[in-house]
């Protein structure tokens, strides 16, 4: 299985490492902008694009390594569904991907594992699922300046609230995505969904991997969605997201409830790598992209991923 990377960022790197070595996998890349020609002309058996978080930009990138025959994988978090937030450019290429007998998959570990293909999994035990409540306590201190400036580290409260108002800070993105996975799969229609995010301001100063953030400027934030069904809340999302949650008093862990006629718990702690869990993701997706039918599908689709 012939693999190119597009993306010369730090998924790309970790995908590289772990599939470099694998029997039966040639890695090509990872490739940066200037070879994206070479990367999305590659024809390769899978393309992964792990570039931005936006399907607006992914999707020309899509469409031209559909184009050469390959199945993409993409990291872009809006791409996990991408029905819920464009069903126009889903239909065009769903249908490109048809065509060419390849698929397209959003993944990841969020969306991608914890609030979707994970909560799926477990609610194979419950007769019914009434809700779901799911918490994640991120450790943001690997993730690149780009990624962090966007999600809304290094900021003032000012520039943090007016980079909300702008669409500039997004928070962590793919909630919806996620919920819209889930209850696709379990059949149910989502009226709305709530948002809140608030900022975490450093008390101290913070050295993460690539930028310091000095005290008095956001270390993290809060988010908190709601997917509202019969005017109830059925799917609830909260991520807390720091520089150093374990010394802001909330060390990394994962919690999934899932409520119905036979309620299950799973706690996970220390929490998911995001940057180690991530990449492990997509190289173990490489084989069930290439194996599932064409068109773009979601992890709610797919089997799980694992290293093969
Ligand atoms: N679903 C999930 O769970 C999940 C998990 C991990 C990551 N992600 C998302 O995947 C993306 C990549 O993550 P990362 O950690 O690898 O980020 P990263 O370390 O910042 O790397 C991104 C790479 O993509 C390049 N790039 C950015 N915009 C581009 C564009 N429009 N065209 C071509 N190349 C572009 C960057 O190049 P320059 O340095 O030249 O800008 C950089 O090499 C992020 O948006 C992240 O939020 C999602």
């Amino acid at each position: 299985v012939r693999v190119a990377l597009y993306g010369a960022g730090q998924v790309s790197g970790g995908v590289a490492e772990i599939l470099t070595g694998r029997e039966g996998i040639d890695v090509e890349g990872p490739y940066g902008r200037s070879q994206r020609a070479r990367a999305l002309g590659s024809g390769a058996d899978v393309v992964i694009v792990a570039t931005t978080s936006f399907l607006d930009t992914v999707a020309p990138d899509i469409r031209e390594a559909v184009s050469s025959g390959s199945n993409v994988i993409t990291t872009a978090e809006e791409a996990a569904c991408a029905a819920a937030i464009d069903h126009e450019r889903f239909a065009e290429l769903d249908q490109l991907a048809r065509e060419h007998g390849v698929t397209i998959l959003g993944a990841g570990l969020n969306p991608g594992f914890a609030f979707d293909a994970l909560a799926l999994t477990l609610s194979g035990v419950c007769g019914r699922v009434d809700s779901l409540r799911i918490e994640r306590v991120v450790d943001l201190s690997g993730f690149s300046m780009t990624v962090l400036r966007r999600i809304g580290v290094g900021h003032t409260a000012e520039g943090f609230a007016a980079g909300v108002a702008s669409g500039e800070i997004t928070g962590h993105i793919g909630f919806p995505q996620s919920m819209r996975v889930v209850a696709d799969k379990l059949g149910v229609d989502i009226e709305r969904i709530d948002r809140q995010i608030d900022p975490i301001m450093a008390d101290r100063e913070h050295q993460a991997r690539y930028q310091s953030v000095a005290a008095g400027m956001t270390a993290g934030f809060r988010q908190h969605y709601t997917g509202i069904v019969d005017g109830e809340p059925w799917f609830e999302a909260l991520f807390l997201g720091h520089l150093d949650p374990a010394a802001y008093g909330d060390p990394p862990r994962d919690a999934i409830e899932v409520a119905g006629s036979n309620p299950v718990g799973l706690r996970i702690e220390p929490g998911l790598d995001p940057q180690r869990g991530s990449a492990a993701i997509i190289a173990n997706s490489v084989r069930r992209v290439v194996e599932a039918r064409p068109g773009w599908v979601t992890v709610g689709d797919l089997p799980p991923a694992y290293p093969r």
